[in-house]
């Protein structure tokens, strides 16, 4: 008989969510998997219309604050493993109300880890084939330095991988070393929730495991995150709010690559272990605006290049991070996974998307939302 699992995927109707939650209900049919996820604005399940009539999957609404009832779904369900995505993952969100991402991210992970501690202990093979695995962000280490930032061009026009290529905006990386350092609201309730998680095994001996990814993209990012939101302006010719001068570095990553690392590791990663994850492909803003312009322009049948001038340079965001990279050769090299997708590849394959699922970007960018984006960029 196949091995079964019965794991919860909190977050599974948000953007990498979703992505994680598709990659192991195709791959492991054999596997019970469990979406909990509140349906916050950041929420949808129209990510998941593909799959959500299969046999080992099934969704669960639910706060992951809401300690008893996720205790319950431990016990009904036989929980053996946790993949825990849920969050408030948007750091201009985290500036304006810093008190929802302290409840979510940090009162809920820790009565997640409460929850699960509770009931795997209560089993008479406690931990043994248990595991609860976190996925964080690098923004919990920090901000790094631009040493060298003039005069390099991007890899975008080369055929080779982009690890080959590699473009470093300074001398130094995110190691799973590094120490933390967060300094947006959103970041310090990142960092919080790792804390616990980590406090978890080394006080009792829970089977953890915590990752650190750079910036994703891919198709079904809400667009309040700088590439769909830039993709959707673009095409109805809106303007694009550059903040600062654009000089940001953040190191990207296609969210297809990241579930398969979340894949990987769940199975196969070390107990307590921290792994990086992150494709060594670092991009200035202003010069992937520029690409994402021009690939949207191009696939709309318009002039390469004819919406540049809807670039509007706004006020910067406060405590703006400088550069993120990541160096995530440990990952590659304990547990062989790398990035699958050239970046060229991965953003004309993202904006195609966003393109074609017009739906998709409509149903979310009309009513609530909408009004939220007018208040939060009044006066920019
Ligand atoms: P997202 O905002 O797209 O999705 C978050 C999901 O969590 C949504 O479905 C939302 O409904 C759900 N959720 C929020 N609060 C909840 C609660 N209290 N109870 C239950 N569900 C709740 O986020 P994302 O970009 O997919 O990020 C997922 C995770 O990955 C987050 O933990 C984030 O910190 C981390 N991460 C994101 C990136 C990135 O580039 N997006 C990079 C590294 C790490
Ligand atoms: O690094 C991983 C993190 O990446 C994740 O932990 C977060 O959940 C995710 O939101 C993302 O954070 P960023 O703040 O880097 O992503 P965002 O898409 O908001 O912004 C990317 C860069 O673009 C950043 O330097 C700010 C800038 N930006 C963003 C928006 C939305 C703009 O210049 N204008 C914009 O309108």
């Amino acid at each position: 008989m196949a091995f079964k699992r019965n794991i919860v995927i909190t977050g599974g109707a948000g953007f990498i969510g979703s992505h994680v939650v598709r990659l192991f209900v195709n791959k492991y049919p054999d596997y019970n998997i469990i979406n909990l996820d509140k349906l916050t604005y950041a929420g949808n399940l129209a990510n998941l219309k593909d799959i959500e009539d299969r046999p080992n999957y099934k969704f669960v609404r639910m706060d992951i604050c809401n300690f008893d009832a996720f205790y319950k779904l431990m016990q009904d369900e036989k929980i053996d493993g946790i993949i825990h995505l849920a969050a408030e993952s948007h750091v201009d969100r985290s500036i304006k109300d810093p008190f929802t991402f302290a409840i979510t991210n940090v009162m809920g992970t820790l009565s997640l880890l409460q929850a699960a501690k509770l009931y795997w202990e209560s089993l008479p093979e406690k931990y043994e084939g248990k595991r609860f695995y976190h996925i964080s962000t690098d923004e919990v280490y920090g901000a790094l330095s631009m040493t060298h930032p003039e005069g390099i061009e991007p890899p975008f026009s080369t055929t080779a991988s982009s690890s080959e290529h590699h473009l470093a905006y300074g001398e130094d990386f995110f190691y799973e070393t590094t120490k933390y350092n967060p300094h947006s609201p959103y970041s310090a309730s990142k960092a919080g929730s790792d804390h616990f998680v980590r406090a978890f095994h080394d006080t009792y001996g829970m089977p953890t495991i915590v990752t650190n990814c750079s910036n994703n993209y891919g198709p079904y990012q809400f667009p309040e995150k700088l590439i769909p939101l830039f993709i959707n302006n673009i095409r109805h010719r809106k303007p694009l709010p550059v903040y600062g001068k654009g000089e940001n570095v953040r190191d990207w990553l296609f969210v297809e690559d990241h579930a398969r690392a979340i894949d990987v590791i769940f199975h196969n990663g070390k107990v307590a272990e921290t792994y990086n994850i992150g494709g060594f492909n670092e991009w200035k803003n202003i010069d992937i605006i520029k690409v994402v312009i021009k690939t949207v322009d191009r696939l709309l049948g318009r002039k390469e290049g004819e919406d540049m001038d809807l670039i509007t340079y706004v006020t910067d965001r406060l405590g703006h991070d400088a550069r993120y990279a990541i160096d995530s050769t440990k990952l590659q090299r304990e547990l062989g996974w790398e990035p699958s997708l050239q970046f060229e590849e991965g953003i004309e394959k993202t904006v195609k998307w966003y393109l074609d699922n017009q739906e998709w970007m409509d149903n979310i960018t009309s009513g609530e939302y909408e009004k939220y984006y007018e208040d939060m960029y009044k006066g920019k």
